[in-house]
């Protein structure tokens, strides 16, 4: 049975360093995706920050309770953490209550694909001192073409990465995160769960809609009257070329999302969070675990 959805305008707390890493990830953007032959990806990591600092996009506490039922069920243990893949350093800024409360070792090795987000992850680490118990290694890599060991990871964790991708390959992505999660291991994210006739095709915003998306956020930019490193006609044709960019694979249900991770045992939540534009997203956020640990 499905939950309940429960709306849910949920805190993005980590808005408090985006003023500042903003700016930073653009310069880190203009370095490093414009020479990544790898993916086409400046118009997003450029514009990701000062999306979310406008609240254009946003990166919500999704995996709260899960993470908070991760790390009690494993007090004691040694714990290598994998975020697999992280447009920035939000993923970290949730798990970071959770870290600084751990007193055994912490292993967090974040990949993906392009360096911009591993490199504002690093100044985010850097601002936070994290405790001796604790180290962090970025890793620049394609998820498909993983070098990291199986049966290794205690949490593998992401979030809306899996509907960046056609439906074959979000499969064959959970199929490499279950080989990298050992035996007691848990795989948390949350992904956009919708009904649309065609599964094949990605979503795309209406042009109508990617209008007001970028009035939306030049409304708030001249409300809040931050002063930023770009020019206000660069902001708007950022906003523009994202959303005019973004594609996504939406899952087509709860249940659908739940077989992906057969046989693991999993748990989940359902809400329905603010889109990038006028459509309204059903997020679903699942717990999968190898042992019995949700039961
Ligand atoms: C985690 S996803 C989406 C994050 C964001 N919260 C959102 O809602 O759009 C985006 C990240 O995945 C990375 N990525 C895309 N393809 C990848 C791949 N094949 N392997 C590893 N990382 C990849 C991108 O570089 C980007 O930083």
């Amino acid at each position: 049975m499905n939950t309940p959805i429960t709306c849910f305008p949920q805190h993005d707390s980590s808005k408090q360093f985006l003023q500042e890493s903003s700016d930073i990830m653009y310069q880190y953007a203009k370095k490093n995706c414009l020479n990544n032959h790898t993916c086409d990806c400046f118009w997003y990591h450029s514009s990701w920050q000062y999306l979310r600092l406008f609240g254009g996009v946003h990166s919500q506490e999704l995996h709260f309770n899960s993470y908070k039922d991760f790390f009690t069920q494993n007090r004691h243990n040694d714990l290598n953490i994998l975020i697999s893949g992280t447009a920035d350093y939000a993923i970290l800024h949730h798990l970071h209550p959770f870290l600084i409360s751990h007193s055994n070792k912490i292993q967090i090795y974040i990949i993906d694909i392009c360096t911009t987000p591993l490199k504002i992850c690093q100044w985010y680490v850097d601002r936070l001192q994290l405790p001796d118990n604790i180290t962090f290694t970025t890793i620049r890599e394609d998820i498909f073409r993983c070098s990291l060991p199986n049966n290794f990871f205690n949490l593998i964790t992401s979030y809306s990465f899996i509907s960046r991708f056609k439906h074959v390959q979000q499969k064959e992505i959970i199929e490499i995160w279950k080989k990298l999660l050992n035996k007691y291991g848990s795989i948390i994210t949350s992904d956009r769960v919708m009904q649309r006739e065609r599964y094949d095709t990605a979503f795309k915003e209406s042009n109508l809609d990617k209008k007001k998306f970028v009035e939306k956020i030049m409304t708030r930019y001249n409300q809040k009257g931050i002063k930023l490193s770009i020019t206000k006609a660069t902001l708007a044709a950022m906003a523009y070329k994202y959303i005019d960019q973004i594609r996504t694979y939406s899952i087509a249900s709860d249940l659908q999302f739940k077989n992906l991770f057969f046989p693991l045992k999993t748990t989940h939540e359902t809400k329905l969070i603010r889109g990038e534009a006028s459509t309204p997203w059903i997020y679903t956020s699942i717990m999968a675990s190898n042992s019995n640990h949700t039961s």
